[in-house]
């Protein structure tokens, strides 16, 4: 576990990094209320490029074309919401289409690199939370507390099941499956910023553990390290 850059004059950051539908989001979201931080849900400016690269009609290949896009386009949050140039896009961008079309791009460097100081330019005072896969690693190497957040793929599978189901959408748990599997190797195999458990992040395995469980650990160890 970092207990970072408690000396640094910089706002502090709580990076949480981990795989596809592990949760991250939603205890990253109330870590960063509890604590009353700002926060930031990497993985929504991702599937917002893509989407953005989708109107455009630039291909998911073309990687000139999306870094040029990634330098144009305007987003911003407003609690869950993400506007695309103006225009809501949470929903479109949160199917599970979207994620793997986030997923390959997200692969290409130099659009990783292009769309570095927007992340950064999150970090404000009193503080910040942010999930993604390459939080720890590369975007907030000196994050105060940085947690690898995981849990089983069949848990991740089910949870992600839930969601669907409870929101009116048809669902299959073993295509769901297959896909979190297929989305991991990628954002773990690429070269680029890859997912991955740093040596510096703490372990936290939400398969048997509640919302409030996981979000109750993550404050503790930030506390701690802040004794
Ligand atoms: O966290 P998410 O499922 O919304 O992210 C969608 C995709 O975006 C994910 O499969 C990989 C990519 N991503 C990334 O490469 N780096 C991040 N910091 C966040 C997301």
């Amino acid at each position: 576990m970092s207990a970072g850059n408690i000396e640094s004059s910089l706002p502090p950051v709580i990076a949480i990094d981990g795989p596809s539908a592990s949760g991250k989001g939603t205890v990253a979201a109330l870590v960063a209320r509890e604590l009353g931080f700002h926060y930031l849900d990497s993985g929504a400016i991702y599937r917002a490029a893509a989407h953005a690269a989708h109107q455009a009609g630039v291909a998911l290949e073309d990687e000139a074309g999306l870094v040029g896009l990634a330098r144009r386009i305007e987003l911003r949050f407003d609690g869950v919401e993400v506007y695309l140039n103006g225009v809501a896009v949470g929903d479109v961008i949160r199917t599970e289409e979207a994620g793997r079309a986030a997923s390959r791009i997200a692969a290409r460097p130099a659009l990783r690199a292009a769309l570095l100081e927007r992340q950064r330019a999150f970090r404000h005072l009193p503080g910040l939370v942010s999930d993604g896969r390459d939080m720890g690693s590369v975007v907030f190497p000196d994050a105060t507390l940085k947690v690898y957040l995981t849990a089983s793929a069949e848990e991740r599978a089910k949870r992600r099941y839930k969601q669907l189901i409870e929101k009116g959408f048809d669902a299959n748990l073993s295509e769901l499956l297959q896909d979190l599997m297929d989305r991991d190797a990628r954002d773990a195999a690429r070269v680029a910023a890859p997912l991955q458990q740093l040596a510096d992040a703490a372990l936290l395995d939400t398969t048997s553990l509640t919302i409030a469980q996981a979000v109750a650990r993550v404050l503790r160890w930030y506390r701690e390290g802040m004794d």
